[in-house]
């Protein structure tokens, strides 16, 4: 079938073009098993999309054809912000909305959109594109690795709970999220530019954080609470928002947000959220991949770690632009050779590392360290270690190649991103 591709244009007022736009918010609904959009539900994503500049694609049926109109039978949308590649904060290309028609599937409709997007970011000098996938072994053919961890921990916040003792110097109060967003915003700002592997936040975080609108249940979300940490000059450094869930004894807290800018601003705030009555258990999706919390606890019983799981998903596109912006652990050179079926990433790069900054440049000198674009993606961030890919059959060279690579590329503080998208 000769599907039409074609890009929403959203200063266009005319009915069709409203009508292909609903359509298309419609088909992306469909795709994740959620409910029909309405009108205020469409106006937020209106304003997402205006906000953040986003470019919305997809494949429509041609004119004529049974189920023609303006719904797509695939949708694709991507657009450009910051990722913390360790010493800069890097153009990101970001993919979202992914969906194809149960009636189209494996028929080459992402491989075209994907395709498409990802030649457009190398166009524009964007040297990396992640998204946050809902199947894993869908993205690793266009080269996106999985590159930062997260896991979800739950604590017995009960009568036996107790921390070691550690300093603060400030304490915790709470705060009104529908009028704190200055406060939190300001605090991920401060995260993101600390935090290797974070990526800046979409427009749409503001609705959530505020609770202006619950994007599952639709309308404000009344129960979300928050609560700040001040250092001992007053000065926020920590932020928890949070709902409670259930009743009686099956209460838990469920915390939606977490950043802490000091070990002491972290611990706080787990001495606070315990702290909370008429509940026993707390728990969060995101913790660090290196949750401290365990070590912090009198009874290590207290804590357990349900889920840990791949969040981000990288795709290196300027391999000069993306390795001379990360962090380096030791000083050395090696020769890397990239395979990209896709060509952006493909060559052999000579790496030279000192003091912690790289220079990379293209060489015709003969490869050290071989790997594909996807193995390049995880161990991009820090997330995987070179002996592990190694051990895994994803990475190849002498052992004496390998071991000089892993003394300069693992990094022993893993990357932690808090934004899905
Ligand atoms: C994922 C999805 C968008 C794939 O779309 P599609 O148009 O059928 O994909 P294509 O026909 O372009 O397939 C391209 C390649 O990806 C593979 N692929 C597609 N979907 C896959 C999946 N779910 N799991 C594993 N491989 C998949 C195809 O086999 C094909 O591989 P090949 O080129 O090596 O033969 C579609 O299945 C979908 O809408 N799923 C539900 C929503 C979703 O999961 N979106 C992703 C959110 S992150």
């Amino acid at each position: 079938m000769d599907y039409d591709f074609a890009t929403l244009d959203f200063s266009d007022e005319s009915e069709t073009a409203r009508a292909r736009r609903s359509a298309w918010l419609m088909a992306v609904q469909r795709g994740f098993h959620s409910g029909r959009p309405d009108e205020e539900l469409e106006q937020r994503w209106l304003t997402h999309v205006r906000a953040d500049d986003i470019t919305c694609t997809g494949a429509w049926l041609p004119e004529g054809e049974f189920g023609a109109g303006p719904v797509p039978v695939a949708t694709f949308a991507s657009f450009d912000k910051t990722l913390n590649a360790g010493h800069e904060l890097l153009p990101l290309r970001m993919i979202t909305d992914v969906t194809t028609s149960p009636a189209h599937r494996r028929r080459g409709l992402l491989r075209r959109l994907m395709t498409d997007d990802l030649t457009d970011a190398v166009s524009k000098g964007i040297p990396v594109a992640a998204l946050t996938a809902s199947e894993a072994t869908i993205y690793g053919r266009w080269g996106f690795g999985a590159a930062t961890f997260a896991q979800t921990v739950e604590v017995d916040t009960g009568p036996g709970f107790g921390l070691r003792a550690f300093a603060d110097p400030g304490r915790v109060e709470l705060i009104e999220p529908p009028d704190s967003w200055p406060i939190v915003k300001g605090v991920f700002d401060r995260f993101h530019a600390q935090n290797r592997g974070s990526v800046e936040w979409p427009q749409f975080y503001e609705v959530i954080h505020t609770g202006a609108y619950d994007f599952d249940d639709g309308g404000p979300d009344k129960k979300l609470r928050g609560a700040v940490h001040l250092d001992g000059d007053r000065t926020v450094d920590g932020v928890v928002l949070y709902k409670a869930e259930g009743r009686g004894e099956n209460r838990k807290i469920n915390v939606t947000e977490m950043m802490a800018l000091t070990t002491s601003a972290g611990l706080a705030l787990w001495s606070f959220l315990a702290g909370i009555d008429m509940a026993k258990r707390v728990t969060f999706g995101l913790a660090h991949p290196d949750d401290p919390l365990r070590w912090a606890l009198t009874d290590i019983k207290a804590v357990s770690y349900t889920a840990n799981g791949e969040f981000l998903w990288v795709r290196v596109l300027d391999v000069v632009t993306a390795l001379a912006a990360r962090t380096w652990a030791a000083d050395g050179q090696v020769v890397l050779e990239v395979e990209d079926d896709q060509g952006h990433a493909a060559g052999r790069y000579l790496i030279v590392t000192d003091g912690g900054r790289g220079s990379v440049t293209r060489t015709e000198e003969p490869a050290e360290v071989r790997l594909d674009v996807e193995t390049l993606g995880s161990l991009y961030l820090g997330g995987a270690h070179v002996p592990a890919l190694e051990r895994a059959g994803r990475l190849h060279g002498t052992e004496e190649a390998i071991g000089r690579f892993a003394r300069m590329a693992d990094l022993a503080v893993p990357p932690y991103n808090l934004t899905g998208f």
